[in-house]
């Protein structure tokens, strides 16, 4: 298991000390949320920043991107030191058909052109869901990603309650990946804690991203806790 925490939560006024905390933790990966103020209501970093966590700390650079254009702000952040790259689903989406829901051939090859190009860039690709989309829409992409990510609460802020049916959403990609034989991740991101982390872990996730709950309980502390759920 591999903890993410997300460094929207970090006090920026202490940016050093608590990157030197998340470096001596229990973190192996550290979350870096992409907003563009169009996707999602919110806006957060560029890729300068990327650099600067990238000098300041060797933990994996897991990039999360809200953003309506994944195609150019993968292009930019691959140079400053991402090494997996998450773009949404929806972001791509133009829409979902049929009672069986289903994805149109245009956005499944978007889709897996983007993964292909990150890919070859020498990055891991990711693909999220937000809670409302379904778990089946994944189907068609199943061995084209590394990594997918289950969005436990609505993308643009740290600091919301988790959503209970994601849990579920888990088991079912669990399924899904062992049926088709992907080796993909999975990771859970929103409203994670002791309780919520548990819940996830039983289900089969392998990444647990978790903002508030590491930062405002100290972070060595809060790492080691959900290390030890495993
Ligand atoms: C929300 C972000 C999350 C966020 C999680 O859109 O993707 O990574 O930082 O924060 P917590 O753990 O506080 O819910
Ligand atoms: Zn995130």
């Amino acid at each position: 298991m591999k903890i993410a925490p997300s460094v929207l939560s970090l006090d920026y006024s202490r940016t050093k000390e608590q990157l030197e905390e998340l470096n001596a933790s229990k973190a192996e990966w550290m979350h870096f949320d992409v907003m563009d103020g169009h996707f999602v209501p919110n806006l957060t970093f560029g890729p300068d920043i990327l650099k600067g966590f990238c000098r300041g700390s060797d933990l994996f650079k897991d990039v999360h991107l809200m953003v309506d254009d994944p195609d150019f702000i993968s292009s930019i952040f691959i140079p400053a030191g991402a090494q997996m790259i998450t773009f949404h689903y929806e972001a791509l989406s133009d829409g979902v058909y049929g009672e069986e829901e289903h994805t149109s051939e245009n956005t499944v090859e978007k889709i897996k052109a983007l993964a292909e190009k990150i890919r070859k860039s020498g990055c891991q690709a990711g693909l999220s869901i937000k809670p409302k989309t379904s778990v089946s829409l994944l189907k068609p992409f199943l061995n084209d990603f590394d990594l997918f990510l289950i969005m436990s609460v609505e993308p643009g802020f740290g600091g919301q309650s988790f959503m209970m049916g994601s849990v579920d959403k888990i088991a079912e990609l669990r399924k899904m990946l062992k049926e088709s034989d992907s080796n993909a991740l999975i990771e859970v991101d929103g409203g994670i804690n002791l309780t919520t982390a548990k819940l996830c872990l039983d289900a089969g996730v392998d990444v647990l991203v978790a903002g508030s709950f590491v930062f405002k309980n100290g972070i060595a502390e809060s790492c080691e806790a959900l290390w030890k759920l495993q």
